[in-house]
């Protein structure tokens, strides 16, 4: 009978045990030897490339580290929250990770808007927030819990500028951007005042709202001021229609735009009317970095294809993540978070990883050509 007891008390200890793992059982249960971390990302919506990519990048590290014993002895559990790039889903995610699931950290989310909604409540909970992609300056200004692995669109405008400028020989500037957007906005404004203050004109200043399928009225202002380039800081799924259009309305302006193009869909789906445009990325798969070649072979093999930027800033999000856990020694969110903050000179794929007083990395940029619906390296420029 003690024997039997025993038996059932073992299982009961295994099966709670277990429960616990998928994250059904609350207070009470014995605290497993794993670190849970959250991660919220646009899984499906209109931009779920970018969420799968992130989560490519970040299940690649994660299986990495755990087969070599985990971090701090222990396993890494990644929480995944699908926010289809709505700031109220984000917000609601960072709600439910940090209060049904307890995790230490969270990694997240891809979009700046999405990420603005998410950060007053990891600052507030006082839970570390880093997000792998989100550009805008405002993001990490939230709070000393917030930080990012990517550069600021201040920066990024400015390499589009300059490269518009100073390579393009351009004298003449469309732009064309989501006014509801964060990251389009902004990105917009960056790069009309690093475009002005190089000494050209931005000619045409134009807005449209997420959801918008036609840009006539835009696109034909736009033409009749005949801009060299015309700068379109949006997602793949907003950039496609507008490039397709412009090109039907007669714009014959070299198309530039931002990260927000790193997607096979721009090709894929803008196809001639995308043909010779540049955009600013965070990395180049023809890197020639030893982390990054590491990086390349290894989603390859898992995955068949050529990690992305997104991909990338995930995959160097975690390790900046875990190497703060490490340093921190601890799980304490206050603990990590200054471990974040003192991130310096960590070799990661997108190039190394010096936080700046703001939280913000300092790093270069790589300028992407589309040529034959393909993505070719066509500089870097660095701060
Ligand atoms: N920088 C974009 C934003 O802040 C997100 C993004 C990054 C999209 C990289 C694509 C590639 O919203």
């Amino acid at each position: 009978m003690k024997r039997r007891f025993i038996a059932f008390a073992a299982l009961t200890v295994l099966a709670v045990g277990a429960l616990a793992g998928s994250g059904c059982v609350g207070a009470g249960a014995k605290a497993p030897a794993e670190i849970k971390i959250g991660v919220i990302a646009p899984l499906t919506g209109n931009i779920a490339s970018f969420g799968q990519s992130t989560k490519n990048g970040l299940d690649l590290l994660v299986k990495d580290v755990n087969s070599k014993g985990g971090i701090l002895g222990k396993q890494v559990r990644l929480i995944y929250e699908d926010d289809r790039n709505d700031p109220v889903e984000t917000a609601n995610a960072t709600r439910k990770l940090i209060t049904q699931d307890k995790v230490v950290a969270i990694i997240g989310s891809v979009t700046s808007k999405c990420t603005l909604a998410g950060a007053p409540i990891a600052q507030s909970s006082g839970v570390p927030m880093l997000s792998p992609t989100s550009t805008n300056e405002n993001v990490t200004k939230v709070g000393d819990f917030i930080s990012r692995a990517c550069f600021i669109d201040p920066f990024q405008g400015t390499v589009m500028a300059k490269f518009a400028t100073e390579t393009l020989k351009a004298k003449t500037a469309g732009v064309i951007f989501d006014i509801g957007n964060d990251y389009s906005k902004g990105l917009a404004e960056a790069f009309k005042l690093a475009f002005e203050q190089l000494g050209g004109q931005v000619v045409a200043w134009e807005t449209y709202a997420e959801g918008d399928q036609v840009f006539s009225a835009q696109l034909t202002r736009v033409r009749s001021k005949q801009p060299d380039v015309l700068f379109q800081p949006d997602y793949y799924h907003a950039v496609t229609l507008i490039s397709k259009q412009a090109r039907q309305a007669g714009i014959t302006a070299t198309f530039l735009g931002g990260d927000g193009w790193d997607a096979p869909e721009t090709a894929a789906i803008g196809g001639a009317a995308v043909e010779g445009a540049f955009f600013a990325n965070h990395y180049s798969p023809d890197s020639t970095d030893p982390v990054a070649v590491a990086f390349i072979s290894a989603y390859k093999a898992a995955y068949g294809s050529v990690p992305d930027a997104l991909a990338a800033l995930a995959y160097d999000a975690g390790l900046v993540m875990f190497d703060a856990i490490k340093r921190a020694g601890s799980t304490d969110g206050k603990a990590i978070k200054d471990a974040v903050i003192a991130t310096r000179n960590l070799r990661a794929v997108s190039g190394a990883i010096n936080m700046n007083a703001s939280r913000d990395p300092v790093k270069g940029a790589a300028i992407i050509k589309l040529v034959g619906g393909k993505q070719v390296f066509a500089g870097t420029v660095n701060p």
